[in-house]
């Protein structure tokens, strides 16, 4: 190859980037737009993301009664002290982790890349969206997939070592307590035994059927590829530590002991979120393409997590949890994708 013939591929090359940047900008602008429409109340859909699709086969969810959403506190009433500065702290870690903890992280590099946000939307305040609106009303508690009581260091620690596949900060220090002060902060004002509206997830229904990944995987190419990528990777631009659209699978993505690694807790996060823009009163997945996306994309490859300890009373183990021995006679593939209704009754029983 030639100077010209380089400089043209070069050239090339930077036409393709500006129109990727340009598209990024894009669509930052539109969901402005959609935000900015959804605080005044208007309702939109965007209409690149849903115009393409099929028609349902299930109906969307009717919308729901217009009682009192959760809302978490108002990130402008942190007092300009210590503390404050330690839950300010806190949520820029929950918001920007890989920048602090990521591969190329500031503070220490343990962590796979992805922010806590990626997944607990809003830095955990959004409605429907993983938020910790219940946390610090529950927690130290009692989780069956440990069999001890945890607290909430222990729970952060747990996406650090699953859902960001590396190591947490240690208990005592800034980082792990100032994401500790803050998620706790996000709880302020739930009482114990309440569970306000748009708390955790969204329920969905079951299928009646196994989920699907070979429906999954078209639908995926249709409404997820252009942002998560061809081969889920995300994308990423150069010398910015975080993704721009984090990966779905493969070596940096969450690990096979993730709660979004259990088909039915990628589904219930999908229905309510994805594509981005999506909110559990305007969803833009039916209940069936979240269930076969979620056996797509968690049928793909991605790392593993020793989970032997996992649920020392194998009873207790979720339905569709997807590695055995299991408490009844039925399979991994069965416990994984559905259908769960026999599973549900035998459990009865
Ligand atoms: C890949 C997705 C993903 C990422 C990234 C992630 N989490 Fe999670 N997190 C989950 C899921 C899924 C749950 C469990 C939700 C459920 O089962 O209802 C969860 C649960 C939690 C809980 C318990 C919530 C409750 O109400 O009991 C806390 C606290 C938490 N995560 C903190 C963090 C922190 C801090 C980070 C970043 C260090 C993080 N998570 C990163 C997916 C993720
Ligand atoms: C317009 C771009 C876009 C589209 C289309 C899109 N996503 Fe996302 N997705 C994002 C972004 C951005 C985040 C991280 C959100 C944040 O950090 O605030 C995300 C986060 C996620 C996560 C949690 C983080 C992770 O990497 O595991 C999952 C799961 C997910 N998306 C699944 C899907 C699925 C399934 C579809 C198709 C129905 C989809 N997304 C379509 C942009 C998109």
């Amino acid at each position: 190859m030639n100077l010209n013939q380089e400089n043209e591929v070069v050239g090339f090359l930077l036409k393709i980037s500006n129109v990727v940047g340009l598209s990024a900008v894009a669509v930052i602008l539109m969901l402005g737009i959609v935000m900015f429409l959804e605080l005044t109340g208007t309702k939109v859909r965007l209409p690149t993301l849903t115009d393409t699709s099929t028609p349902s086969t299930t109906p969307a969810v009717p919308p729901q009664p217009a009682e009192a959403m959760w809302q978490a506190p108002n990130l402008a009433s942190l007092p300009a002290t210590p503390e404050g500065d330690q839950i300010r702290y806190g949520r820029e870690m929950v918001a920007h982790t890989a920048k602090y903890l990521g591969p190329e992280g500031s503070v220490l590099q343990i962590a796979n890349g992805m922010n806590c946000q990626n997944c607990h939307l809003d830095a955990g305040t959004k409605p429907f969206g993983n938020n910790y609106s219940l946390v610090a009303s529950t927690y130290p508690k009692f989780r069956a997939r440990s069999g001890t009581e945890e607290d909430v260091v222990k729970r952060v620690t747990d996406c650090f070592e699953r859902s960001l596949n590396g190591q947490a900060p240690k208990p005592d220090s800034k980082e792990m307590r100032a994401m500790v002060a803050y998620i706790n902060w996000v709880g302020t004002g739930v009482t114990t035994n309440e569970s306000p509206k748009g708390a955790g997830l969204v329920e969905i229904a079951f299928l009646d059927r196994a989920a699907s990944s070979v429906l999954g995987k078209a639908i995926y190419a249709q409404k997820c590829q252009v942002c998560h990528g061809d081969n889920g990777q995300g994308m990423k631009s150069s010398g910015n530590p975080e993704y721009i659209y984090p990966p779905l699978w493969g070596d940096d993505s969450y690990n096979d002991g993730a709660g979004l690694y259990r088909v039915s807790t990628f589904a219930r996060y999908v229905k309510a979120n994805m594509p981005l823009g999506a909110t559990h009163d305007s969803p833009l997945l039916t209940d069936e393409e979240a269930w076969d996306l979620a056996a797509y994309v968690n049928s793909m490859p991605r790392p593993k997590k020793d989970i032997s300890r996992d649920w020392p009373d194998i009873s207790k183990k979720p339905i569709d949890h997807p590695f055995g021995p299991y408490a009844d006679g039925f399979s991994e593939a069965q416990h994984k994708y559905g259908p769960y209704q026999l599973i549900i009754e035998a459990r009865k029983k």
